[in-house]
């Protein structure tokens, strides 16, 4: 089972079209621990009908502050609630859950891939491991829904595309990365973000053999392994297997999942 602990919101803020920032203060919770690509499962308050907790990747943690921030855009009755809800307001959230983001020592170049709200969460990989060459491609549908792109800052390299060009190049975040896959062939790729955009990332990558991870946003129930609404395909020894993205996730290798 889950282990709710209370948080209470210091801001909630819109901070793109439809995309909000919500920080928590959360001193109950085993940030200490925080893994990049771990995820807050919080519950939305003052709407019992809400049982579920929704899954947010979290973007920043302070263990010292005890804070977490998580981003999310508005898709449908939870994420509408909770753009909602006022500073203050106690919620009930697990924080931080999952398996995270691993970089070994040996990952020296690292390409950090993020489509839309999957952006989110990889900027926490920056702050646990930050002695690595880093370059982003971010990838937005447009200006209006742009967000954290100016916190990529130590990167050596922040590729922007959107789809309609009001940010960065027009088109699409694989186009900036097979371009630069030409000079550079990183130790390991870090990804979140819309199936379509990991298909195109896997077909890039996988001829190359480079090493790859997703966090995969599957849609979640219940969150501790018991409804298996969560599951995504992946490679198993005969064939296709399945594996439940609340407790085995959300990070997988990109070749492992079928997307
Ligand atoms: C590991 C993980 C990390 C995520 N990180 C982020 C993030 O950083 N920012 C962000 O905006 N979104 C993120 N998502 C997606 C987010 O959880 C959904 O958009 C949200 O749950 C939708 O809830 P809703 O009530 O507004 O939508 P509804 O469609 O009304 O939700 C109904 C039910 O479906 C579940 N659900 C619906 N869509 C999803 C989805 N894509 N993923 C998981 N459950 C879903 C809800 O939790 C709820 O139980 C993440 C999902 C996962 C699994
Ligand atoms: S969300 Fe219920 S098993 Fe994963």
């Amino acid at each position: 089972m889950l282990k709710y602990v209370t948080a209470k919101i210091k801001s909630n803020e819109k901070i793109a079209s439809g995309i909000y920032r919500m920080e928590l203060y959360c001193p109950d919770a085993d940030l200490e621990h925080f893994i990049p690509g771990q995820f807050a499962h919080v519950k939305v308050p003052d709407h019992p009908e809400l049982l579920l907790g929704r899954p947010i990747s979290l973007n920043a943690v302070d263990a010292k502050k005890q804070t977490a921030v998580i981003i999310y855009q508005i898709k449908g009755k939870g994420t509408t609630a909770l753009s909602k809800v006022n500073e203050g307001t106690v919620v009930e959230s697990v924080i931080p859950v999952g398996r995270g983001f691993n970089l070994k020592v040996s990952d020296k170049t690292v390409f950090l891939v993020g489509g839309g709200v999957g952006i989110a969460p990889l900027l926490t990989v920056i702050k646990k491991w930050p002695d690595r060459h880093y370059e982003a491609f971010l990838g937005y549908r447009g200006e209006e829904f742009a967000y954290c792109h100016n916190d990529f800052g130590a990167c050596e390299a922040i590729n922007i595309a959107s789809d309609d060009g009001t940010i960065g190049i027009k088109g699409l975040v694989t186009a900036p990365i097979e371009q630069r896959l030409k000079e550079l062939v990183p130790d390991v790729v870090l990804s979140c973000g819309p199936p379509p955009m990991l298909r195109a990332l896997k077909a890039l990558l996988e001829p190359l053999g480079v090493e790859a991870q997703v966090s995969m946003e599957q849609r979640m129930g219940c969150g501790f392994g018991a409804c298996a609404t969560c599951v995504c395909g992946v490679r198993g020894e005969d064939g296709l297997d399945y594996k439940k993205v609340c407790v085995e996730g959300p990070v997988f290798d990109l070749y492992e999942v079928a997307l």
